[in-house]
């Protein structure tokens, strides 16, 4: 069983968020930066407070489709863009998500919140999520934790057999711009479908 919608409520209600670090990362920002076409379709999975959703919507990038199972995080980014479409917005089980295909989906943190054992459905779950020629671009772990999880950790070779069947590896590497608290311990990639 995966950690339900209870528990992510229940952490954005506590204000146990650890994970938030409250404005875009540098590599995700890096990526986007260098982003021409503002008409892509994009996913943020597992967005949480998605900093990156505001940085995208405010360089212009329209087609933004953001999904949480928890409600507060997307509450607040309605709070903090008013004129977000309501309907991009997705309070959902990213393993539901159906009816939709991206060009780009952007990973921070959502990876490595789902129990291991999701691991290979959430590898076919954006295989089945992407277009052709689509991207899943992001930062994925590059350590262990202790204390069980989440976050649930992992390593390059884990990731490259995990991924290599439904994707092709493009970039898998340490991260050269992390924020200062995960730097050396996380891996920035693009994969390609
Ligand atoms: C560790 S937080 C990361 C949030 C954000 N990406 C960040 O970097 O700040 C994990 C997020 O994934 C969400 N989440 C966990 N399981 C989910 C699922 N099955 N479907 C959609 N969202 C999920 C949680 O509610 C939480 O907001």
């Amino acid at each position: 069983m995966n950690l339900n919608k209870a528990y992510w409520d229940k952490k954005y209600a506590l204000n146990k968020t650890v994970w938030d670090i409250g404005y875009i990362s540098p590599p995700l920002r890096a990526y986007i930066d260098q982003l021409t076409d503002k008409e892509i379709k994009i996913l943020i999975p597992g967005a949480g407070n998605g900093y990156e959703v505001d940085y995208l919507f405010y360089k212009g990038f329209t087609n933004i489709h953001v999904i949480d199972i928890a409600s507060q995080p997307l509450e607040n980014l309605k709070a903090r863009i008013p004129s977000f479409p309501d309907g991009q917005l997705i309070q959902k089980d990213f393993f539901e998500l159906e009816n939709h295909r991206f060009d780009l989906i952007l990973e921070q943190t959502f990876f490595c919140s789902l129990e291991p054992s999701y691991r290979k459905a959430y590898a076919m779950k954006m295989h089945g999520l992407l277009n052709e020629k689509g991207k899943l671009v992001g930062l994925l772990f590059d350590r262990t934790f202790k204390d069980g999880g989440p976050p649930f950790g992992g390593n390059e070779g884990e990731y490259r057999r995990l991924f290599n069947p439904y994707l092709s590896i493009k970039v898998l590497e340490r991260a050269y711009n992390s924020i200062k608290p995960r730097k050396g311990n996380e891996l920035f990639f693009i994969f390609e479908k």
